[in-house]
């Protein structure tokens, strides 16, 4: 069993990433920290907890973190998850078990440090704000931990062939929340730069950008065959329906502001799986079979300001800059593909787990 600790900010696809990280029968989840992002840390709370009452996982332990970055104001993404964070469903359960009172950072520190030397990894699908705390406070636990798991930024520059990895600023956005920068390192560039730029923890981390993550779109066909459709709906169960539901929610936002035909891309779980899954991803470029690292840097410089502005505004703070490393050297690994079939099989299991339970 892989330990996994998940730190997230519950909206569809978050949703999907804690259905993976708590019904997989390969991880050993220890605990969930919430951050504000899709919405205020609250909401982002109250979906962890009812998304694990749904599931039959309200054993897991959620603890709230940040409600806003150290240095700025917070800001969320009502446009992609609604107001609540996980609009669209009427199926989401009251949850029963209360969120936990004890400090998100320093139990984080403790429940990752208690495992075994080099097995537990820390996913994060959300702002780095509780990430970059952690290190900062605790900068010995990463030579403890096998590694971080990270779900942000945009590579673009013909990293691949993925619908967004083209160049901004030339016509084409690679970001999804500016054109520039994808939204879990917009809200808070400060921490990203915090963790991108300690050598130690790049080179224990792995990211999953938007370029890997248009890969792994969930096209109705997809959502047939995960039996997430309208067809099978009829008969469906009540877990079933309840994330029917958050995928057509999320679909529908993604088509209207992004015009995005057939999705959506559903970000959140690759990280989870990237922790424990690492055989499905692929690290080298095509015909090499050298494992890539990269540096990553982050653009701090910029103001964050009303998200119908930024969309097509010029600031590029949260921008992602990647630079490719020579052979050997260490760095942060970003996978290049997936094997999504296996991938969508993985999330099946989860679901006919949780309906089982
Ligand atoms: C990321 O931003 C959030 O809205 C999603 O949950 C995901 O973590 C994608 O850019
Ligand atoms: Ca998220």
């Amino acid at each position: 069993l892989t330990p996994i600790w998940l730190d997230c900010d519950t909206g569809h696809d978050d949703a999907f990433a804690i259905l993976l990280a708590a019904r997989s029968d390969d991880v050993d989840l220890l605990g969930i920290s919430t951050v504000y992002g899709n919405a205020p840390l609250q909401n982002t709370t109250y979906n962890t907890r009812a998304i694990l009452k749904a599931i039959g996982r309200e054993d897991v332990p959620v603890y709230p973190g940040a409600s806003k970055p150290s240095t700025r104001e917070a800001a969320h993404a009502p446009d992609i998850h609604g107001a609540s964070g996980l609009d669209g469903t009427h199926c989401l359960p009251e949850p029963t078990m209360p969120a936990q009172t004890t400090d998100a950072v320093q139990v984080m520190y403790e429940r990752l440090n208690a495992e075994p030397a080099g097995t537990a990894w820390l996913v994060a699908v959300g702002a780095l704000t509780n990430i970059a705390a952690l290190f900062i406070k605790h900068p010995g636990l990463v030579d403890h931990i096998a590694g971080l798991s990270i779900m942000g930024g945009a590579v673009g520059g013909g990293f691949t062939d993925a619908p967004m990895g083209t160049v901004a600023g030339e016509g084409e956005r690679f970001g999804n929340h500016t054109p520039y920068a994808e939204f879990n390192i917009y809200c808070d560039p400060e921490a990203a730069r915090a963790i991108f730029s300690n050598p130690v923890l790049a080179a224990k981390t792995t990211l999953t950008p938007l370029d890997l993550t248009h890969q792994f779109l969930a096209t109705s066909e997809v959502q047939k065959s995960l039996l997430l459709s309208e067809v099978t709906m009829a008969s469906g169960t009540p877990v079933r329906r309840l994330f029917f539901e958050i995928l057509t929610f999320f679909a529908k936002t993604y088509a209207d502001v992004f015009g995005l035909k057939e999705g959506p891309p559903l970000h959140d779980p690759l990280a989870v799986a990237a922790a424990f899954r690492r055989e499905l991803f692929v690290y080298n470029k095509p015909g090499q079979t050298e494992h890539e690292h990269f540096t990553v840097d982050v653009v701090v410089e910029g103001e964050h300001g009303n998200s119908d502005q930024i969309r097509s505004g010029p600031s590029q703070c949260g921008r992602t800059v990647v630079r490719s490393l020579l052979p050997g050297q260490p760095g942060v690994t970003i996978p290049r593909g997936l094997d999504a079939p296996a991938l969508w099989n993985l999330i099946e299991a989860c679901l006919g787990a949780a309906e089982a339970a």
